[in-house]
């Protein structure tokens, strides 16, 4: 196996882990008084922790010069999707009792619905366009230029956040300040060897 292909295994694995986790709990009754609440909001945190740490790539390349974690770049998007779609899933069947009108009049009528859905929507062309294919098929530049939606995508993952909190708003403050180290982070460190300008010009890498 070459070094690409474990070091995306390795990610795979370690991202299925809070996951195997949750579903054991869940099995066990170890979810709590409100195990679907439980179970929602844990996938929408992990959800939101991926999107970070997919973002996160492109700066710690320029920080430490190691090209090749742009290959595990493309897993920890798609790792973000599922759990933000096991998240949509677990909203529609228990909290929505799989009724499309039901789903479709609560995004109308609650605005933090309506945001995670904004979310949800931009991840789609994301996930769809993450093949060599897709890549190939819409040219690089376009293609970028479509990937750099995740940062709007993780916006309205810390907006959803942040809007659904009753109290205590320290955490969605907590990633939205990561967040934003992240955004300034992509304006403030050029890639090596590349004027600022060009740096920006080319990259959701
Ligand atoms: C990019 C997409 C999304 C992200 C990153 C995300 C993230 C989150 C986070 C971090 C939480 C709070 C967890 C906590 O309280 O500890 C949450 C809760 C929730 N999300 Fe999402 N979400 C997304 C999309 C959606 C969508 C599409 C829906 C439904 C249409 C949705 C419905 C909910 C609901 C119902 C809750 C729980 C609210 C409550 O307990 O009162 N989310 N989400």
């Amino acid at each position: 196996m070459t070094d690409a292909n474990y070091n995306k295994q390795l990610v795979l694995v370690n991202a299925a882990i809070p996951l195997v986790w949750l579903g054991y709990d869940a099995f066990t009754g170890g979810l709590g008084a409100n195990p679907i609440e439980f179970f929602l909001r844990a996938t929408g945190v992990l959800g939101l922790i991926f999107l970070l740490i997919t973002l996160s790539i492109t700066p710690l390349r320029r920080l430490t010069g190691r090209n090749d974690l742009i290959k595990v770049r493309r897993s920890l998007g798609l790792i973000a999707f599922a759990y933000v779609c096991i998240h949509l899933t677990t909203y529609f069947v228990f909290d929505r009792g799989a009724d499309l009108g039901s789903m479709l009049g609560d995004v109308a009528e609650r605005p933090f619905i309506t945001v995670g859905m904004a979310g949800f929507v931009m991840l789609v062309p994301l996930a769809v366009t993450s093949t060599n294919g897709m890549i190939k098929r819409l040219g690089g530049k376009r293609w970028q230029r479509l990937h750099r939606l995740i940062y709007l995508i993780a916006i309205a993952g810390v907006v959803h956040y942040y809007m659904l909190v009753k109290s205590d708003i320290s955490y969605p403050l907590m990633f939205g300040a990561v967040l934003v180290l992240l955004l300034l982070s992509r304006a403030f460190l050029t890639r090596p060897g590349k004027p600022k300008s060009e740096a920006r010009a080319v990259s959701i890498q």
